[in-house]
């Protein structure tokens, strides 16, 4: 079938025509929208009616290699019995609403950090997608950076400076930031990663700031240095001009490319109200890897 995108910011997001996910097999209909993907950098779908398993079928379709190291998997058992289905939710095992104490909702707070999924492993994840399975009354929009665009609107000598470098993401390091501290068991399942700086994904020319709330430091240069380096280049990227916000419907899934966007979570009141969501997320794996590894 031919998909039609529909643009919701002025340099990206966009919203697909209509169409149902679980039935889309075709590497016609695969090709479209993982070109709307390196297009836009976020896509969204209305009307879903996912299962666990179809949600998990489609991601796979779609990218391939599913992440299944993610920082919730440390914290706690999924209740899903599949570590590659996040549980992005306020709720425990039995389905009632977290205490405010719960280390699951704490760690989880620092989403509303500016990030990118899964940057503090290797692979990263390169697409997530989210599904939403029960909203509040409340907003509870999720919000994106276009990470092309602020690359774009940098000075040439910002664009020189910065290409050649290499960033270390460490989620211990950020949580503990925000107050947050890994056991030493947990700290060391999750060991950090290096990525570059500016990349450059299949799909389109143009580059892309790689940033995050991970983001600890730069490899090649003092660490103070690289962490204010860091700080001006998230100042820049989230300024409004670069940032569009997703407001939930039950039902929407969202895709998002780990590589070209950043997202945070905005704060409504999880104690009181609950929210589910699901997300898959995909390794970034060379596309010639992908194959071999799903
Ligand atoms: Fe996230």
């Amino acid at each position: 079938m031919t998909v039609t995108f529909k643009k919701l910011h002025s340099t990206f997001a966009a919203e697909v025509s209509e169409i149902d996910l679980r039935h889309v097999q075709d590497e016609h209909t695969l090709a479209q929208l993982r070109a709307g993907m390196a297009e836009f950098g976020v896509l969204v779908f209305k009307n879903q009616h996912f299962s666990n398993q179809e949600q998990l079928d489609f991601a796979q379709r779609m990218d391939g290699a599913l992440h299944a190291k993610t920082s919730s998997a440390v914290l706690a058992k999924n209740r899903f019995g599949n570590e590659a289905l996040t549980d992005i939710s306020n709720v425990g095992q039995d389905g009632s609403i977290l205490d405010a104490s719960d280390r699951r909702r704490v760690s989880s707070i620092s989403n509303r950090l500016w990030h990118t999924d899964a940057s503090f492993e290797n692979p990263a994840g390169r697409y997530s997608m989210l599904y939403a399975r029960n909203i509040p009354p409340v907003r509870a929009d999720t919000q994106f950076a276009d990470m092309r665009a602020a690359y774009d609107a940098l000075d040439a000598e910002t664009k020189a400076t910065i290409d050649r470098l290499h960033v270390y993401h460490s989620i211990v390091y950020s949580r503990h930031i925000m107050g947050f501290d890994f056991s030493a068991e947990e700290s060391a399942k999750l060991q950090g990663a290096t990525h570059p700086l500016v990349r450059i994904c299949e799909g389109s020319p143009r580059k892309s700031l790689y940033l995050a709330s991970h983001a600890a430091h730069i490899i090649e240069w003092q660490i103070p240095e690289g962490r204010l380096l860091l700080k001006d280049l998230m100042e820049h990227a989230t300024q409004p001009q670069f940032v569009w916000s997703h407001e939930w419907e039950l039902n929407d899934l969202v895709i998002w490319d780990n590589r070209t966007t950043m997202h945070r979570a905005r704060s409504f009141d999880d104690i009181k109200y609950k929210r589910e969501l699901t997300r898959v997320t995909t390794l970034d794996l060379p596309r010639q890897q992908v194959a071999s590894a799903a």
